[in-house]
């Protein structure tokens, strides 16, 4: 079941009973469909174990796969990851003090007896203080309890998208995803279309130097100008490895994720009008009423030709931002139209584009 907040341009309003609605279902345990900047997350009491599993399996996500606790901005968030975080190095904080909220992670030392269930049982915690009004309304709802009730301090949250698919950036994919798999009607509360519309960026503040788990919204540049620090590079990574100092697990940086059902693959624009050019004039002959449907999407920002209606085209932003907020919902949409081949024009090569450019590579593995 989908419940509204009420959004204006200057900020937010929550219904009172909405906003209760779903401190309630948390309290007790449940589950809600939660908006944020970036996706919609599957969101429960990061402090309820219980609750916690209950979303590692409507997910359908390995329970070692370690969920994002998010946490209200009182404080800049220093409160919340007291609660959760035991060191929280020099580098991290200039971090939350640059970018809270907003969309980044930190994963940070776990303190003893918190959030073991959303960590996946891992000494470490990733904690986030996302800036989505409707959010922070609920988060700060949960913060301060009315007698007799405790108090909540973080939201467990991944993607509410089943595990390895593409996530939601609506309050409806929330619905089609997971409405169902729910034993009671999931409740979703709607805050609109996600702004950034691609996950947060993912720092490691574990291992003496920032590293980056994920890129996202705010890039690597973004991060090093922010914490005067360089962020560990993948050699420097695997030299630690060797040393046994191993990776956390991050379930977002496996090869094959965020895929569509169709097969998507990477070309450049004159490969994709190559392709084109070839398979247009077959498509065409076709007199096979099942063949008639488009079964090919090609998703790029050069100005291609195809002579066949049954190609579907749809113009990449030129802009990155704009294109991250539309990719998951582009890819959805083309999932829809039933076709079997997605083909996608390899973003630029420029650090604005790291994001989009990593969960179209990781669509296509
Ligand atoms: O933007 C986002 O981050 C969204 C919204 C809902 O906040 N959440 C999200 O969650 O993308 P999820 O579960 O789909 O991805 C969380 C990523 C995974 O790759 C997970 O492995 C990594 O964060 N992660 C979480 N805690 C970690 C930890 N303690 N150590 C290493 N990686 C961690
Ligand atoms: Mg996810």
């Amino acid at each position: 079941m989908i419940v509204s907040a009420y959004l204006f341009a200057d900020g937010v309003e929550l219904a009172d009973d909405t906003l209760a609605q779903c401190a309630a279902t948390l309290r007790k345990g449940g589950l809600i469909g939660l908006p944020t900047e970036t996706v919609y997350g599957l969101g429960a009491d990061a402090d309820n174990a219980t609750a916690v599993a209950q979303v590692f399996a409507a997910k359908g996500r390995p329970s070692d796969h370690p969920l994002i606790v998010h946490i209200a901005a009182f404080d800049g968030g220093m409160s919340g990851v007291a609660h959760y975080a035991t060191r929280v190095p020099a580098f991290a904080q200039q971090l939350m003090s640059a970018f809270w909220p907003g969309p980044l992670t930190l994963i940070l030392p776990r303190r003893d007896g918190v959030g073991a269930a959303s960590a996946g049982g891992q000494n470490t915690i990733g904690i986030r203080c996302p800036s989505h009004p409707v959010a922070q309304a609920l988060l700060s709802t949960l913060r301060k309890p009315q007698e007799g009730e405790a108090v909540v301090w973080g939201i467990a949250a991944p993607s509410a998208n089943r595990f390895g698919r593409v996530s939601p950036t609506t309050a409806a994919h929330v619905e089609s995803e997971l409405g169902s798999s729910a034993e009671d009607s999931l409740l979703i509360l709607d805050g609109g279309p996600c702004e950034m519309g691609i996950e947060s960026t993912i720092i490691d503040c574990t291992r003496g130097a920032p590293v980056l788990l994920r890129p996202g919204s705010i890039t690597s540049a973004q991060v090093e100008e922010a914490c005067g620090r360089k962020l560990l590079s993948q050699d420097e990574l695997e030299l630690l490895e060797t040393q046994g100092l191993t990776a956390p697990r991050a379930s977002g940086t496996l090869e094959s994720h965020y895929a569509p059902a169709a097969k998507v693959r990477l070309m450049d624009a004159k490969a994709l009008q190559q392709a084109l050019d070839m398979l247009g004039a077959d498509l065409d002959t076709s007199t096979n009423v099942a063949a008639a449907r488009p079964s090919i999407a090609v998703y790029a920002r050069a100005p291609l030709k195809t002579k066949s209606k049954q190609i579907l085209l749809r113009a990449m932003p030129t802009d990155a931002a704009v294109a991250a907020h539309e990719l998951f919902s582009i890819l959805r949409e083309l999932d829809d139209h039933g076709v079997k081949l997605i083909w996608v024009e390899t973003p630029p090569d420029a650090i604005a584009w790291d994001g989009v450019r990593d969960r179209l590579q990781r669509a296509s593995a």
